[in-house]
């Protein structure tokens, strides 16, 4: 198996070094457009294995894709960071141009490669990828409920003082202060969450989960990259390893949950063919209320690109 990862950066290198120590795959490859970004990050990662026993080669290539042909999964991690004061929406106009010109060459050298789209604003962006690889919908899949479910699971296990493995979650919609972490369907080892925290905790901690990504913004000057790059490396595992774990994805919609064309977070079963599932669990009306209105504030981001002429 042969992972490529595009954007050499804080994410796209974390999730390498990731994907290497799960010793899943044999080969990682990194591109970015920075000279010898990536044949640095991937030398030193190659480095670490003996320190680390892991095999997967790792090498790195500025700006060239024929190295990533034949790939069985790309990450798209290239593009900018949000600064503080910035949303993930203000990335649009450059992050789409990157992340389309991206797609275009990874499937030229991968054609039969699924696409795990990680840049911002992400679930336009995983729209921007599926245009642009004239894939079907279930091989382009977004990366953001994995680590917005790790943030709440990772602020419950603190409130609780329990593991955070232990603590299993749903969570849906787009990748911004519109996501929705669903406390009906949160457990702690099978007790749902409600019967261990009081109300207001409860909702103090998914109001911060929805501002996770900002948080680390105003503490870092730039956007988190230890979980989200675990997080995609996780999809990563799912697909290769053929697992059929159940997570958040972002995934366009047609007809689930009562939405058409429109690609927001809800919950997937990921194998080697990608998203193998949409598990359209029962919502009630405030649920559906509110992922409506968060598929809308994409719907709109998807109307601005549209707008700007750029696909
Ligand atoms: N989906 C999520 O949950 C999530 C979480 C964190 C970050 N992100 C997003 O991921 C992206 C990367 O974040 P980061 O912290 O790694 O940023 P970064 O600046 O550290 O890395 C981005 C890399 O992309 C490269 N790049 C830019 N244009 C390119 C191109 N055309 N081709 C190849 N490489 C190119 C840059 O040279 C840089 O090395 C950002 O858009 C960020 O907002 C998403």
């Amino acid at each position: 198996m042969k992972v490529s990862v595009i954007g050499a950066g804080n994410v796209g290198a974390t999730c390498a070094q990731i994907i290497a120590q799960k010793n899943i795959v044999s080969e990682v490859v990194l591109v970015d457009i920075k000279e010898g970004l990536s044949e640095g990050k991937s030398l030193d990662l190659w480095q670490a294995a003996p320190i680390n026993h892991y095999d997967t080669r790792l090498s790195g290539f500025t700006n060239n894709y024929s190295k990533t042909k034949n790939s069985d999964v790309v990450v798209i991690t290239a593009g900018v960071p949000r600064q503080p004061g910035m949303s993930r929406d203000d990335l649009i106009a450059i992050n789409a141009g990157v992340v389309k010109n991206v797609t275009e060459n990874v499937v030229k050298h991968s054609p039969r490669a699924k696409i795990i789209v990680v840049s911002n604003p992400l679930d336009v962006m995983t729209y921007v990828a599926f245009i642009a690889s004239q894939k079907p919908k279930n091989e382009v899949i977004g990366m953001a409920g994995i680590l917005d479910t790790a943030r709440f699971r990772a602020f419950l296990a603190e409130a609780l003082d329990v593991s955070p493995r232990d603590i299993h979650t749903v969570l849906m919609g787009g990748h911004g202060d519109t996501m929705i972490p669903l406390s009906r369907y949160t457990t702690v080892a099978g007790i749902p969450v409600t019967e261990l925290i009081d109300a207001e905790k409860l909702e103090a901690i998914i109001e911060r989960t929805k501002k996770g990504g900002g948080e680390l913004v105003n503490l870092m000057g730039t956007s988190a990259w230890y979980a989200p790059g675990a997080a995609a490396a996780k999809m990563v595992e799912a697909i290769v390893l053929n697992q059929k774990r159940i997570f958040p994805c972002c995934i366009k919609l047609e007809g689930e949950f009562g939405l058409n064309n429109v690609f927001v977070g809800v919950p997937v079963k990921l194998g080697k063919n990608g998203v193998e599932k949409v598990i359209e669990i029962a919502l009630n009306e405030e649920e559906k209320r509110l992922l409506h209105t968060s598929a809308r504030t994409v719907r709109k981001m998807m109307d601005v690109l549209d707008g700007m002429g750029i696909l």
